[in-house]
């Protein structure tokens, strides 16, 4: 006990012997029962708040860290009256061979052993909650709230609402992970020193290998058959009337159990490997397809009117994110926005040219989401005083729910504070603007010996309906059926 002692005295004298060692066991000390409480309330879950995270992971716990280095620092460069000469063999022989210093020497081990140890666990426990914290869509999708907003309000109303941030952007293998770190300390930086990019865009490129991230989740090989797909939309009349579009999409698949690969999925069949080029950041021209089939045999198909320039464009082989580049991203357009309201009844149909008006109130530019909710009220009031001055007295409930599920429509796809606005992000599934799969199905990419990559409407989808007031999908149905319209067959033949 007396030797113990002695040990606690010697460690005592030999830190307060060195100014640097006292700075670092003050920090540590200070910083360690905060540091312990702080880490317990967020492993326990009984605090959620993404600053609290901050403080007691990426502030506390290197601070921590950096008074035990002090610490050791001070120990190893203090001047010391008695010479220890710790790593020569003769010391240590006679360390470990004359009894008494023998069971010193022992109890020196084990307490060594047992600090090392509980340090070695501390700062273990510790940075794991670092990693899981700095992994969680609290961090990543609030921390920089303004810079992240955008990302965060679309992925909170997407399907995939429950993945995180990390699984698709980070992956649980360890070199993206690390990496990803990495470039995230650059980017907490950016945000410091106010030096990133507004909106935020090419992120694409830096994501983990998709067919690894979606593929975790969704097997390409079973999504099959056909789905009927209904798009409401109201047109901008005076009775905002609700029309319906009905297409019969040819999902798919990338051939499972024999089966051939078919339909849309066909192409994530590893037996069909479509390739391209683009100089295009944004990967809306595309200057070259290449199809390798099975067989081994490969075509190319060449746009019309290649640029000069362009055939020096990087290659990159199509995967799951080429069509699905706005799995939980997903901005709407204007008139998307408006309908997905008016259908839930966010905004009421009855208010006669509610559609049109709105419309035209959400497409101005505001400065500021403040700007954006005074304006976008006065531009309704405005006009119902102008042309139904009626309905402006005397049905002032309904124009207010109007004027929030307007504003709301807006307030989830545009942040001035970002400069996103209504075609910052642009979706390729299908072909808006003529982009998406009409970059390569436009008709005008063709191989030498003639072969057109197709532009066929039936080649993805049957068209059931379009903009009709009162589709009657089992007649339709039937009818393209006997027109030979069939569905797509499992051997992959139509
Ligand atoms: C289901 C997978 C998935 C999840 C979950 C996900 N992302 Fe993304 N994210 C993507 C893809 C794919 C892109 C690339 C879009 C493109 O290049 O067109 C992207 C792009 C981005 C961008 C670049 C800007 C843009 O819109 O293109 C940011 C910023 C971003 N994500 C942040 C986040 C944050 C924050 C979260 C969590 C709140 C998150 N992501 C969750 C798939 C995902
Ligand atoms: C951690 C699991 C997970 C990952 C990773 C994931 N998804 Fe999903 N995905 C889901 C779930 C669950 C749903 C169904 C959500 C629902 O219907 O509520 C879904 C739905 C979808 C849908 C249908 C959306 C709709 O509107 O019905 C598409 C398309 C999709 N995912 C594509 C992707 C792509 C592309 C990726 C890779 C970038 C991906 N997913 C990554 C779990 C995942
Ligand atoms: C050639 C473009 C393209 C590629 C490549 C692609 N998809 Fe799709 N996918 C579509 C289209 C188009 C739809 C149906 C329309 C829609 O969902 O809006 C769809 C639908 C889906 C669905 C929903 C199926 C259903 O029955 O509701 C899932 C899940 C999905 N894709 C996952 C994936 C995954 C995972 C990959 C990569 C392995 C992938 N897709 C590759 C175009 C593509
Ligand atoms: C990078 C170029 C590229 C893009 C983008 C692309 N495709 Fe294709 N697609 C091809 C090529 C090449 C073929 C094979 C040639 C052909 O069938 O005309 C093909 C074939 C197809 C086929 C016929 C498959 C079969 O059974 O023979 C369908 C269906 C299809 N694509 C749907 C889509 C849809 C839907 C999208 C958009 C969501 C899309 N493609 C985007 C290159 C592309
Ligand atoms: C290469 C495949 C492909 C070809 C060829 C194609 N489409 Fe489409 N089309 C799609 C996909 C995929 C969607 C679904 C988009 C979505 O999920 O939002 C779509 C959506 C549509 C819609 C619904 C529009 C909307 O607002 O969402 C219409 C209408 C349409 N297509 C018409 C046509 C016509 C007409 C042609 C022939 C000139 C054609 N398409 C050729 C893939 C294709």
């Amino acid at each position: 006990m007396a030797d113990l002692d002695n040990f606690f005295k010697k460690l005592a004298k030999g830190v307060a012997q060195s100014r640097l060692a006292v700075t670092g066991a003050v920090i540590s000390g200070v910083i360690l029962p905060v540091l312990l409480l702080f880490t317990l309330l967020d492993v326990s879950g009984a605090v959620r708040n993404p600053y609290f995270g901050f403080i007691n992971y990426v502030v506390l716990a290197p601070l921590f860290l950096l008074g035990l280095l002090l610490v050791s620092i001070g120990m190893l460069l203090r001047k010391d009256d008695e010479d220890i000469g710790l790593f020569t063999y003769e010391y240590i022989k006679e360390q470990l061979t004359l009894p008494g210093r023998f069971t010193r020497i022992r109890k020196l081990i084990f307490l060594v052993g047992g600090l090392g140890g509980g340090t070695l666990f501390l700062v273990g426990l510790i940075s794991y909650s670092g990693i899981q914290y700095t992994n969680s869509v609290s961090f990543c999708g609030q921390f920089c709230h303004t810079v992240m907003e955008p990302q965060y309000t679309a992925f909170r109303n997407s399907p995939h609402s429950q993945v995180s941030c990390a699984q698709c952007h980070l992956g649980t293998e360890s070199s993206w992970s690390a990496g990803a770190k990495l470039s995230g300390i650059k980017q907490i930086f950016a945000v410091a020193f106010n030096a990133y990019s507004r909106p935020i865009t090419g992120l694409s490129s830096n994501l983990r290998p998709t067919r690894e991230t979606c593929e975790e989740c969704h097997r390409p090989d079973k999504f099959h058959g056909d789905k009927l797909y209904v798009k409401d939309q109201f047109l901008s009349d005076k009775e905002n009337t609700h029309v319906q579009t009905l297409l019969l999409m040819k999902v798919g698949s990338g051939g499972y159990q024999g089966r051939k690969a078919q339909g849309i999925h066909w192409h994530v069949s590893p037996n069909n490997r479509v390739s391209y080029r683009t100089t295009d950041p944004k990967k809306e021209k595309i200057s070259e397809v290449r199809l390798r089939r099975e067989d081994g045999s490969e075509t190319v198909y060449l746009s019309e009117s290649p640029k000069a320039g362009e055939e020096n464009g990087e290659m990159r082989v199509m995967d799951c994110m080429d069509c699905h580049n706005r799995p939980t991203h997903v901005f709407l357009n204007a008139d998307e926005a408006l309908d997905q309201k008016l259908l839930v009844g966010e905004i009421p149909t009855t208010l006669p040219h509610i559609k049109k008006v709105g419309l035209n109130a959400i497409q101005q530019e505001y400065a500021s989401l403040d700007a954006a909710r005074r304006e976008i009220s006065d531009h309704l009031r405005n006009w119902y005083e102008k042309n139904y001055p009626q309905i402006a007295a005397t049905r002032q409930d309904e124009l207010r729910q109007a004027t929030a599920g307007i504003f709301q429509a807006y307030r989830e796809n545009v942040f001035p504070a970002m400069r996103v606005t209504w075609s910052t992000y642009r979706n390729f599934i299908g072909h808006r603007d003529n982009s998406g799969c009409f970059r390569c199905h436009d008709g005008l990419h063709k191989s030498a010996n003639g072969q057109v990559i197709t532009k066929d409407c039936d080649a993805c989808h049957i068209i059931l309906a379009e903009a009709d007031p009162a589709p009657d999908v089992n007649k339709l149905l039937q009818e393209n059926l006997r027109k030979g319209k069939n569905l797509v067959k499992d051997d992959g033949k139509p």
